[in-house]
């Protein structure tokens, strides 16, 4: 891996079948701490950690112009190695509508972050630990809603309460073009880490999506170029490709 980095569902139960694909391999930096694609992910975990000493943001969104650009894979792994360096972290699948967190920890989509902002579940009892310090909080039961869900109060409070339990709170989303819930979730945040992928995300949907983002006052901390060839710069400053 060379990241130079880096419906609507009607039943309340997601079960993990047979045929679902076997999205596990891409924890690259549980299965492969020693490669080099979760060296990169450690580059990442740097550049945050030392990039924003004086204010360092808790909650922190990862989206992306379109679909498929990596948001998830990206967010599980960084994840992973926060916790590797000792920080508390909790991931929470807030993609609503097409749900992948649990799936790239091979857990079951049992109860998740719906359930408990509808008052059906307490906290402690929808995540998961799949490995020391991280928890994960997947989607749970798909709500009509998913925009309207994310918009609430409960959702800010919720936000709120998780602020002393954990150093990093990863919110995984969908994607900006897409729906409105990203830029939702954006403001509430405190920060924006933006995938993009090297080697089909056009520049000017970049442009556009941080435009929008900045727009409704999100705090864009930086762009993650995903999927880059071994030979290309691992972590760029989103100044370096947010011309106006
Ligand atoms: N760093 C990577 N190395 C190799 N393959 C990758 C990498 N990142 C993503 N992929 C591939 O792209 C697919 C989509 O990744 P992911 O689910 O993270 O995208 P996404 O932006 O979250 O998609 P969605 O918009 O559907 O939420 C993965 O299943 C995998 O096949
Ligand atoms: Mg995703």
């Amino acid at each position: 891996m060379a990241f130079s980095f880096l419906r609507k569902r009607s039943s309340r139960v997601q079960k993990v079948t047979k045929t679902d694909n076997d999205l596990t391999k891409y924890l690259t930096t549980s299965l492969q701490p020693d490669s080099s694609g979760s060296e990169a992910y450690r580059s990442l975990r740097t550049n945050l950690l030392y990039s924003f000493a004086d204010d360092p943001p808790k909650s922190i969104l990862l989206t992306s112009p379109g679909p498929g650009e990596g948001k998830s894979v990206t967010c599980a792994n960084l994840g992973v190695v926060l916790a590797q360096a000792d920080k508390r972290t909790l991931i929470v699948d807030c993609d609503f509508r097409r749900p992948t967190i649990h799936k790239l920890f091979g857990l079951k989509n049992t109860w998740g972050i719906a359930d408990v902002l509808l008052g059906g579940r307490k906290l402690q009892e929808g995540w998961m630990e799949p490995t020391p310090r991280l928890k994960v909080l997947s989607g749970g039961y798909i709500p009509p809603n998913p925009a309207e869900l994310l918009n609430s109060r409960h959702f800010s409070e919720f936000l709120a309460s998780v602020r002393d339990e954990f150093d990093y709170v990863l919110l995984d989303s969908a994607a900006l073009a897409v729906v409105t819930d990203a830029a939702i979730v954006a403001v509430r945040a405190d920060g924006v880490l933006f995938v993009v992928d090297a080697q089909k995300t056009h520049k000017r949907a970049v442009q556009r999506s941080i435009r929008s983002l900045e727009a409704v006052g999100a705090n864009v901390l930086g762009v993650i170029m995903n999927r880059v060839r071994a030979t290309e710069q691992d972590f760029l400053h989103y100044d370096h490709i947010y011309t106006r």
